[in-house]
C-alpha cells in the first residue's frame, strides 16, 4: 500500500511547522519537522566547538549524531539522549542550521533518515527540500510563504511573548539572509516544487491556512 506524503515547504517563519503539526495532528500521520534535524546538527557542532564551515567534519558529525524524536502535543528532541529541544529553537541555532544545510554531503548523509519517517498511516513533511529532494513521489505538495517583513513580525512577537528581549531590524535581517543562504545554495535549495499548491499566508489567520491544506488532501 503506497504511504502518503503531505509535504510543506517554505522559507523559515512562515509557519510551516504550525499548520504541519495541526494538519499531522487532525489526519492521524506522522510529522517529519526536517528543520530539527539539521537544527540537532548544528547545536551539536556548536557545543563541540567545531568549525560550521567544514563540510566534512560536519558530515561525520551527522552521520554519527542520535536523534530520538517524540511527537506528542510538543516536540521532544533528544540529541545522543540528551534533550536539546529549548536550544533548537534559538535563532543562534537557525542561524547556524543554515549554514550546515549548505553541505552537499551533509544533505546526503541525513537523506535517508529524513526518509525513513515514512511510515503508514501517513507523513506530513516540513522543511526546504521536502517536496523536491526527499519525498518527489508524494502526492500532496504545499509551498507555504508569507513576505518578509510579515515573518520578522511574526518571529517578533513570539520572542516578546516568552519574554526574550528583540530586535525587528535585527530579526528582518537574519530572516533576508538565511532566505538567501537557504534559496542560492547549490544542492536542494528552497524552492517551488512544479506540482507545488502555493500559499501566501502573510495575510491569513493560521486557521484558514491548516483548512486550506486540509481541503488539498480531501
Ligand atoms: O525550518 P527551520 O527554520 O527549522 O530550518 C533551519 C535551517 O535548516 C534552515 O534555515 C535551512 C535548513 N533546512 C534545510 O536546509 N532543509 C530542510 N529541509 C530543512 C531545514
Amino acid at each position: 500500500m503506497a504511504i502518503p506524503v503531505l509535504t510543506i515547504d517554505g522559507p523559515s517563519g512562515a509557519g510551516k511547522g504550525t499548520v504541519s503539526r495541526a494538519v499531522a495532528k487532525k489526519l492521524g500521520w506522522h510529522y517529519l519537522d526536517s528543520g530539527s534535524i539539521y537544527r540537532s546538527l548544528a547545536v551539536l557542532a556548536l557545543k563541540e566547538s567545531v568549525d560550521l564551515q567544514d563540510e566534512f567534519v560536519m558530515a561525520s558529525l551527522a552521520q554519527a549524531m542520535e536523534l530520538e524524536f517524540d511527537c506528542g502535543d510538543e516536540l521532544v528532541v533528544r540529541l545522543n539522549g540528551e534533550d536539546v529541544t529549548a536550544q533548537l529553537g534559538l535563532e543562534a541555532t537557525g542561524n547556524a542550521a543554515s549554514i550546515v544545510a549548505v553541505h552537499p554531503e551533509v544533505r546526503r548523509v541525513l537523506l535517508q533518515k529524513q526518509k525513513d519517517f515514512k511510515r503508514l498511516p501517513g507523513l506530513v513533511a516540513d522543511g526546504r527540500d521536502m517536496a523536491t529532494v526527499v519525498f518527489p513521489e508524494a502526492e500532496n505538495k504545499v509551498f507555504l510563504t508569507a513576505s518578509a517583513s510579515e515573518r520578522a513580525a511574526r518571529r517578533y512577537k513570539q520572542l516578546i511573548e516568552k519574554g526574550i528581549d528583540a530586535n525587528i531590524v535585527q530579526i528582518t535581517n537574519e530572516i533576508e539572509e538565511r532566505d538567501r543562504r537557504d534559496s542560492e545554495r547549490k544542492t536542494a535549495p528552497l524552492a517551488m516544487a512544479n506540482d507545488a499548491h502555493y500559499i501566501d499566508s502573510s495575510d491569513m489567520p493560521l486557521e484558514a491556512v491548516i483548512e486550506e491544506v486540509l481541503n488539498l488532501i480531501h
